[in-house]
């Protein structure tokens, strides 16, 4: 088996790698350093685990270790949940040399990694994602938490891990859907910022969709690459970091509108960003043409970039004034100039409510 990419964020000392390639679960010599004290505790989902927990566990030998399964899904994503990994470190009576695996989606990371910056005040855990959108997005930059009834991602810290361990080959089992869903944000990073990385996606969809290993591991590597660098210039979100919003403020509307769980995440970001690429050519002079190339690459990953027939375009508007981002009835939107040169900025609410008004025209 080839050796693993390998991309660095560069934090000092709380910097890591994050190491990508196929059957790095299996290989523990790839992450049994980061494991530092005599005890593990791997947090993992019942979907995930069945699949991946024992090619795990079976590199702690050597380790009082110990597994907390969650029930997978979102609505998990809870304080109680918490409290049970909580209670798992209790009966292990783990100090602070304990380690937490987190193995799943981004559910669990931002699970466990909250989870391990408050036992004791902060402990090590190491990031294993298994969907695309963990590994290129949720697992790294170290954003940890849970949701309250209140609202998604309302309690949680800023907690990075020691590594990240992205084995390709879980993506086997990860279903079409949230597959797709995860290209979404691959798009995103060359949207933002990354022309040159946006025209190689371009020029692989075939192979990404049919997750040719060689391919993805480069795609998930130059999404890592792009990450690492905003969150190593703007780690706890002052500033640039918001650019990772792209398309996220009009997806999250629209993922409130549509009922939560109609539209995957990833879905409802890639309507949400052709939605600012061409509220960008019509109020911010950005060419309409790459808004239109945005599209053509979703539509190619076959991601949704039209809003779905039941959801009248002028609805989404309360949700979007709710973004914490807003300031003084203000919108506060992620829009490009151009494709790889995405911007944050300040826009009437009049004006968007008129661009609502005809999102297409
Ligand atoms: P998820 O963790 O719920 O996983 C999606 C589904 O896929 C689940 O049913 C899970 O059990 C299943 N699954 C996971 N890996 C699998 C595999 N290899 N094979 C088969 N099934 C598998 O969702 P997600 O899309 O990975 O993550 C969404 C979460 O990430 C949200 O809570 C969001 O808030 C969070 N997030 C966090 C950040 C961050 O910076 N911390 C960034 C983006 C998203
Ligand atoms: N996914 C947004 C961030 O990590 O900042």
């Amino acid at each position: 088996m080839s050796a693993p990419l390998e991309v660095q964020v560069a934090l000092g000392e709380r910097g890591y790698p994050i190491r990508i390639g196929r059957g790095l679960l299996g290989e523990s010599s790839h992450w049994r350093a980061a494991l530092r004290g005599r005890q593990a505790l791997i947090v993992t989902d019942d979907i995930v685990g069945a699949h991946y927990l024992d090619r795990v566990a079976a590199g702690l030998d050597g380790l009082e270790h110990a597994a907390v399964t969650i029930p997978s899904g979102e609505r998990h994503k809870t304080l109680e949940q918490v409290e049970r990994v909580f209670d798992a470190l209790a009966a292990m009576r783990a100090n602070r040399d304990v380690t937490l695996i987190a193995l799943g989606g981004g559910v669990i990371g931002d699970l466990a990694g909250f989870a391990a910056a408050c036992w004791m005040r902060g402990v090590g855990f190491v990031q294993m994602p298994t969907t695309l959108l963990a590994m290129v997005d949720s697992s790294v930059g170290g954003k940890t938490g849970v949701n309250l009834p209140a609202g998604k991602n309302l309690v949680g810290a800023f907690h990075q891990p020691r590594c990240v361990i992205a084995d390709t080959d879980t993506l086997g089992t990860l279903p079409p859907r949230e597959y797709r869903s995860g290209l979404a944000e691959v798009v995103k990073y060359g949207a933002i910022g990354d022309r040159a990385f946006f025209e190689w996606l371009e020029a692989r969809a075939d192979a990404l969709l049919a997750r040719e290993p060689a391919v993805l591991a480069e795609a998930i590597a130059a999404s890592c690459r792009n990450k690492a660098a905003i969150v190593e210039r703007d780690e706890r979100e002052d500033g640039e970091r918001a650019l990772l919003n792209f398309g996220h403020t009009f997806g999250h509307a629209l993922e409130t509108e549509a009922g939560y769980g109609r539209l995957l995440h990833g879905e409802a970001v890639a309507i949400g960003m052709v939605m600012a690429a061409r509220l960008a050519a019509r109020i911010a002079d950005a060419p309409q043409t790459d808004a239109e190339r945005l599209a053509a690459l979703l539509e190619k990953l076959d991601l949704p970039t039209r809003l779905p027939e039941a959801i009248e375009p002028g609805r989404l508007l309360d949700p979007m004034r709710l973004d914490k981002k807003n300031l003084d009835g203000r919108l506060r939107l992620i829009l490009w100039d151009r494709l790889g040169a995405a911007h944050a900025r300040f826009v009437d609410t009049d004006r968007v409510a008129a661009f609502l008004s005809s999102p297409t025209g």
